[in-house]
């Protein structure tokens, strides 16, 4: 597929998805959704992908769901375009791998969706957060009403959603929205450095740390497979012991030496 909205680059084992539809502030349209699951097709098994950054190009991380589109949409079609947005962003959150957003800008609406998707988020200092769909007559359709929740607590989640206010990146750190906040100029350069750390860990560790956390907050029975999130707990920890980077892990530990996993 030619990609006329992604930008994708892949260096270092990292797979930097930069979204480019800067005039219309990377407004999510259906070729966004064709275009982001063709991407994760083409690099489904991809064993050089590490890890993923999402960000945008211009000033926007990504101003939320194409508005254009939705405007004449049936209930029918609404729900529709909701449930696309939701198992792409289901499908970005379950990915074994870390999946980081690098906020360069408004990530309002499905923008702060998407960024709530990923397994954490670093912001720009200029970066914007928000949920102004009320503003539209409409909710948060992308997964927004429960992601928000999990990450900062029903109250300020109601609060936000119903206000519609937009909160700066300083604001989003003290809810525990984002982890990070650097000057925009350092943004990618900051998320690479904290992936070159995740980086030098077992990748299948932190595939299954990936899985559990993501238990402890999914209901969705065919990801937990009825488990709470402490047994898989269990059960992904003895899993580790099957894998050569525990030995390799653990050995070097007691010979004091560094480890060199090897995804094995
Ligand atoms: N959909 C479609 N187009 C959008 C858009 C969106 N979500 N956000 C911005 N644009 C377009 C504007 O229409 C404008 O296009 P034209 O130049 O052709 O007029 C262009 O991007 C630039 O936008 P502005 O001129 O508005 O830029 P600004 O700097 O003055 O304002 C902004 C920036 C505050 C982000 C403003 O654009 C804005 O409020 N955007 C909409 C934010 C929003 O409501 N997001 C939620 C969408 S609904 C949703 O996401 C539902 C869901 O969960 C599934």
């Amino acid at each position: 597929m030619e990609y006329t909205i992604l930008k994708p680059s892949l260096s270092e084992g990292i797979l930097l998805i930069t979204i480019s539809r800067p005039a219309a502030l990377n407004a999510l349209n259906t070729r966004f959704f064709l275009e982001f699951n063709e991407l994760l097709n083409e690099h489904d098994g991809n064993k050089e992908v590490k890890v993923v950054v999402i960000t945008g190009e211009g000033k926007a991380f990504v101003a939320g769901a194409d508005i254009a589109e939705m405007v004449n949409m049936n209930p029918e079609e609404g729900s529709r375009f909701s449930r696309t947005g939701q198992l792409l962003f289901d499908r970005i959150e379950k990915l074994p791998f870390p999946v980081i957003a690098a906020v360069n800008g408004f990530a309002l609406g499905g923008g702060c969706e998407l960024a709530m998707a990923c397994d954490f988020r670093i912001a720009g200092k200029n970066a914007k957060f928000g949920q102004p769909e009320v503003n539209l007559g409409l909710i948060p359709g992308y997964g927004g009403t429960q992601r928000l929740t999990q990450l900062i607590g029903k109250g300020k989640s109601m609060e936000l959603q119903m206000t519609a206010q937009i909160i700066d990146a300083n604001e989003a750190y003290r809810l525990g929205l984002v982890n990070h906040v650097t000057t925009s100029d350092s943004l990618l350069e900051k998320t690479k450095e904290i992936l070159q750390t995740i980086q030098t860990k077992a990748p299948i560790a932190i595939g299954k740390i990936i899985e559990c956390i993501n238990v402890a907050v999914l209901s969705d029975s065919a990801y937990t497979n009825g488990k709470t999130g402490y047994e898989k707990e269990i059960e992904s920890f003895g899993e580790c012991f099957d894998t050569a980077d525990m030995k390799e892990g653990t050995s070097a530990f007691l010979e004091k030496r560094k480890p060199n996993f090897k995804g094995e």
